[in-house]
């Protein structure tokens, strides 16, 4: 490592995990395939490391092709026989609400198992990531009773006297292979699982290579709530083997996929041979843009929780800064400060604040984004370097002098890494903060009702927060314009994304 990015942060030791979690890891590999669980034929493992210390503390299976034939045989099986197709809506709302209250039930044991995993500290698993998928769970679970068609007027001629009644259907879309990613491993399992439940569809759910715990503690409790065999398959495994056998799989309708832009491009391509069905949630630069009139103090407050949340590796997390001139300073001294009083630390200790980094490459590469940053000009006003302790630290850093070209304002780093940019003219701010090739999301702070009003609509992006950032909520849709994806999880979106609509036109 670079001399010049060594930090001065003292580290805490990771504590011992509790027995209950010492247990789990002792499980072995296993794919969860027809409801049992069995071994790949792959035969092949992958690590699963602890960012807080770099070693080891699980292994678990790289599905291959003959796994995910396998997987699709039983999802494709549950779909069309057997008692799933056969469930009342009602049924299958019962079913996600026991698995919600089995969540509820194992909430302290999954938070600590997501924070090992992940980095995360376990108190923001257990105020965040846990509780939001039981609600997820029990959000979609009301949905399943609500799924309605449309009765359609016709004006069909030619046939005198020829009566039609014609109505709309919504029918579950069928297998669905959901590709999720390491930043909330458990929550973006729920966004994908739940509303393909609530439809009807099965599922075979692939977890990131480095974040596979929780899907496997979360299939467990799928099995115990009494879902059919086959229903919910989970596959363990490389995005390279397991996740591209995935989408180029025939016998596969829908791909629902979160994670990076170059990845969920690939897929798009692959899926088109199949004409598979395509949702994508992808990447983010998203922009913060304070007004002058600004609430200053909440706006420094919600500007660092929206770079620092998550320690940055959120899709719409708040990475450009856009601060006007007169109160520039103010905001970027007011972040510094709130940067340099974040404790980093392993997630099981619970005085951190900040847990590592996922993993040993997200670490590098987003040391690296620091030092292009340094190296095409830009000044670190704070943090900018890792502690020389195991772990995967990165501490949250403050980018100024930055200039719009530069790769640390263009590409998302996906880190506690923030770039601060000034502006003059409001009428210019809008095309400043479209000015990516992203569109998930933005977040502007003013008390002005007319300035809100009239920027509001020039962003270009799936969600615009006002004088607040990172929100979501299962009813509010969610999702990328431009090279941020297509396509809305959450609320009535989420249903349309896992259904077909059948017209039925019928001579009477
Ligand atoms: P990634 O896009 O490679 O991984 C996300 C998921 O896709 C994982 O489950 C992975 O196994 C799978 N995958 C990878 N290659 C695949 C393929 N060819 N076919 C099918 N599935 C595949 O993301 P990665 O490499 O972990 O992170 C790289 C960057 O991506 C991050 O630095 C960040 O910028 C961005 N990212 C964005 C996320 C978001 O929430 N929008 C989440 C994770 C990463
Ligand atoms: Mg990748």
């Amino acid at each position: 490592m670079n001399a010049s990015l060594a930090s001065q942060r003292e580290i805490a030791k990771q504590p011992e995990p509790s027995p209950a979690v010492a247990r789990f890891l002792k499980r072995g590999p296993r794919l969860l395939i027809g409801g049992e669980w069995v071994e790949s034929k792959s035969k092949q493992l992958v690590s699963v490391i602890d960012p807080a210390t770099g070693r080891e503390i699980a292994t678990v299976a790289d599905a291959d092709q003959a796994d995910v034939d396998r997987a699709v045989v039983a999802a494709r099986a549950a779909f069309e026989k057997g008692p799933w197709p056969e469930m009342t809506p009602a049924q299958r709302e019962v079913l996600l609400w026991r698995l919600s209250d089995l969540i509820e039930k194992n909430a302290d044991e999954l938070s600590e198992l997501e924070s090992v995993n992940n980095g995360k500290t376990k108190f923001m698993a257990s105020i965040i990531d846990v509780p939001g998928t039981r609600n997820y769970f029990r959000y979609m679970a009301g949905w399943a009773t609500k799924i309605t068609g449309d009765t359609i007027s016709t004006s069909i001629g030619g046939i005198p006297g020829a009566k039609f009644h014609t109505y709309t259907s919504r029918e579950p879309v069928g297998v669905c292979a959901q590709i999720v990613p390491w930043n909330f491993p458990l929550a973006m399992a729920a966004w994908k699982l739940a509303p393909a439940l609530a439809a009807g569809c099965t599922c075979i759910l692939k977890p990131a290579e480095q974040t596979p715990l929780t899907a496997l503690r979360l299939g467990e409790l799928i099995i115990e709530a009494g879902f059919p065999p086959g229903v919910v398959n989970i596959l363990t495994g490389l995005g390279e083997t397991a996740g591209a056998a995935l989408v180029a799989h025939p016998g596969v309708d829908k791909i629902a996929f979160t994670g990076s832009t170059s990845v969920g491009k690939l897929i798009n391509k692959s899926a088109t041979d199949t004409l598979k069905r395509v949702s994508l949630e992808l990447g983010g630069k998203s922009p913060v843009v304070i007004f002058p009139d600004a609430d200053v103090n909440a706006a420094i407050g919600g500007a660092s929780n929206a770079i620092f949340f998550n320690h940055g590796q959120v899709c719409c997390a708040g990475s450009r800064l856009y601060a006007h001139r007169s109160v520039f300073d103010q905001v970027v001294e007011g972040i510094s400060g709130a940067a340099r009083s974040i404790k980093l630390g392993p997630g099981l200790d619970p005085q951190t604040q900040m847990g590592p980094l996922v993993s040993k490459e997200q670490q590098d590469r987003v040391l690296g984004y620091i030092e292009s940053g340094r190296k095409q000009g830009a000044s670190v006003m704070t943090g900018g370097g890792a502690p020389s302790n195991p772990g995967y630290y990165v501490e949250p850093t403050v980018l100024v002098n930055v200039k719009p070209e530069m790769r640390v304002v263009r590409e998302e780093i996906f880190g506690p890494v923030l770039v601060a940019q000034r502006f003059d003219d409001i009428n210019e701010i809008a095309a400043m903060a479209n000015d990516t090739e992203y569109g998930l999301s933005a977040s502007v702070w003013s008390k002005d009702l007319s300035t809100v009003h009239r920027i509001v609509p020039k962003i270009r992006a799936g969600t615009v927060w006002v004088n607040c950032h990172n929100f979501v909520d299962p009813n509010m849709p969610f999702g990328g314009f431009k090279q941020s994806g297509f396509g809305r999880e959450h609320g009535r979106s989420a249903i349309e994304l896992y259904t077909e609509i059948k017209s039925v036109c019928m001579a009477i």
